[in-house]
């Protein structure tokens, strides 16, 4: 018997003992219930290996991140930061481009002067510049080292599409060059008529409404249709009539403008997941699809009357008429000959209106709510253009009147000072940047230019609250201010080719600089500059829209 079992046992082959892996792959599988062979052991060990490399890289991502930020918050600490609201928020909705908190930030630069550290939320940096000198090196920077930031500007994409304001590199420049006639004195000034009957449209509408029972208008909203009139005839030849009756793509304009700025006040619209299930979103992407329709069939039905008569003779067709905008893109040829697509003519179109009208309705508010508040200024400026038209059988303002009109120029500009319709704009470093004091601006930080902080810095305008006269200033000597100071014209700034095509283009350069506004540019522009005493309306009393940001 022994013997027999004795020769069973060796014949019964032997439990092959699985190689020892993990240790934790034994019990993995125990766990999973999963049967306990070789290759399973070996799959299960060669998956928590990698599964323990990928969680050591992300370790090792979030401790080099947290180094970089630790790096960044060091050499951070040599500019100033107001107080901010807690450890959590940051300065977060402190600053907001409404009347309060515009009025706050006056009151940092009593103390803060040229770069100012506010922090979005814990971990977000963001580097305000108020002062001319420390604007230059960002500025003067190329687009490869300060371009456009996408965290202010990203709400528009969806609307504007790749329009100059959102491009960014060599789109940007081949647009911009593409662009230049678009802004030639040739084709501007038959637009001076188109001006002057809007102008009319909603100044007949004023005199229907004052003699009804209206006693108060709101001013903006006026404004806005007639910029809005203007552009329409200016960039697509089209009259919607809609100073009298609202057509759908004007309110959808009016609409996406609206929401855009409420977006940037509510947190959880941020991400774009969330803000397609908001009713706001919805209505963002339905005002987005007529503003888009309208476009591209005017681009659609003029490229094929363009196709149809040969540009010859689509362009002596024109002879005699205004040349509008999507004329422009459309005949636009690059130095190989290529044309702009229908898309890119689109997004141009839709960057042209929305900027267009924004800025000037919210500049001519200003003004209008400037004028009312100092009756003298008015009846100066209302006695210089009755000078220019008298005589006149057409009483119509032409384009080389516009120089004849110093003073009234002067109030614009000093408006466009005091109230500026775009309050910053915004850029990333990609490579450190270097302030006159010798600071440096960290690569990685995105950077506000504050067009508004500084238009208020009282090192740049001392005495801005006290002036109550004209006064002539040339300039920086002078006046001992920066001229340069606010005028912040992107095609003088954040790139090279920018700034050539600033100087070889005097138009683009120039309508910018008038436009922006700085009294700091109207010195450079007209050599003089005035001041309306009391630099900001008392809360409350602004009847004007606060400037868009
Ligand atoms: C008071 C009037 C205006 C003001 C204050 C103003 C202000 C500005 C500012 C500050 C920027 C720079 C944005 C940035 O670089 O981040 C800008 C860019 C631009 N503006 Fe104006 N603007 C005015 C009128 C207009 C008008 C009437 C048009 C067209 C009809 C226009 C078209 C543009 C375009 C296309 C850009 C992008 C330029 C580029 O990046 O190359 N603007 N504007």
């Amino acid at each position: 018997m022994h013997g027999r079992r004795g020769f069973l046992l060796a014949l019964t082959p032997r439990p092959v003992c699985p190689p020892r892996m993990l240790p934790v792959t034994e019990h993995l599988l125990h766990l999973l219930g999963v049967e306990k062979t070789t290759f399973r052991l070996y799959a299960m060990s060669v998956l928590l290996l990698s599964l323990l490399f990928f969680l050591f890289r992300l370790l090792m991502q979030f401790l080099r991140l947290c180094w970089s930020f630790y790096i960044t918050c060091r050499r951070l600490s040599c500019f100033p930061q107001p107080p901010r609201r807690n450890w959590l928020l940051g300065h977060l909705g402190m600053y907001l481009p409404n009347e309060r908190g515009l009025q706050d930030e006056k009151k940092v630069l009593d103390n803060m002067h040229h770069v100012i550290l506010v922090w979005i939320g814990p971990v977000l940096p963001l580097l305000v510049l108020v002062h001319p000198d420390y604007i230059k090196p960002l500025v003067g920077a190329s687009a490869a080292i300060a371009p456009k930031d996408d965290l202010f500007y990203g709400f528009l994409k969806p609307w504007l599409g790749d329009g100059l304001l959102l491009s960014k590199g060599d789109k940007w420049s081949r647009h911009r060059r593409l662009l230049t006639p678009a802004f030639h004195f040739d084709i501007l000034k038959p637009y001076m008529k188109i001006f002057n009957q809007c102008t009319d449209i909603m100044h007949s509408k004023w005199w229907r409404l004052a003699q009804g029972s209206v006693v108060s208008l709101d001013m903006f909203e006026h404004v806005s249709l007639m910029t809005l009139d203007s552009l329409q005839k200016c960039v697509f030849s089209y009259n919607s009539n809609c100073q009298e009756k609202m057509s759908d793509y004007i309110s959808a304009i009016i609409e996406l403008s609206a929401l855009v700025v409420r977006r940037q006040y509510r947190l959880h619209h941020h991400i774009d997941f969330i803000y397609c299930l908001t009713a706001d979103g919805r209505r963002f992407r339905q005002a987005c699809d007529t503003v888009h329709r309208f476009t591209t069939e005017v681009i659609q039905e003029r490229r094929q009357a363009l196709r149809q008569q040969g540009a010859e003779a689509w362009l002596k067709g024109k002879q005699g008429k205004t040349l509008d905008f999507i004329d422009v893109l459309l005949l636009a040829r690059d130095e190989d000959g290529k044309e702009l697509s229908d898309e890119d003519i689109r997004a141009e179109a839709d960057t042209f209106m929305f900027e267009g009208h924004d800025t000037t309705s919210s500049g001519l508010s200003w003004v209008l709510f400037n004028l009312a508040k100092y009756p003298e200024y008015q009846e100066k400026c209302r006695e210089e253009i009755q000078e220019v038209m008298k005589g006149r059988e057409l009483e119509e303002l032409e384009w080389d009147d516009l120089t004849q009109l110093p003073f009234t120029t002067m109030c614009i500009k000093e408006s466009l000072r005091q109230f500026p319709p775009v309050t910053l704009v915004s850029r990333r470093c990609t490579e450190d940047i270097k302030l006159p004091d010798g600071r440096i601006i960290p690569k990685g930080i995105i950077c506000l230019v504050s067009i508004y902080g500084t238009h208020h810095n009282p090192t740049v305008w001392p005495d801005s609250k006290e002036l109550h006269r004209t006064e002539l200033c040339h300039g920086r000597d002078a006046c001992g201010r920066g001229v340069d100071a606010a005028a912040l014209p992107p095609e003088r700034g954040p790139n090279a080719q920018g700034a050539a095509e600033a100087r070889t283009h005097p138009a683009h350069g120039e309508r910018h600089l008038a436009q922006r506004g700085a009294a700091a540019s109207a010195g450079l522009s007209t050599g003089a500059a005035l001041r309306f005493p009391g630099a900001q309306a008392p809360p409350g009393e602004a009847q004007a829209p606060p400037p868009r940001s």
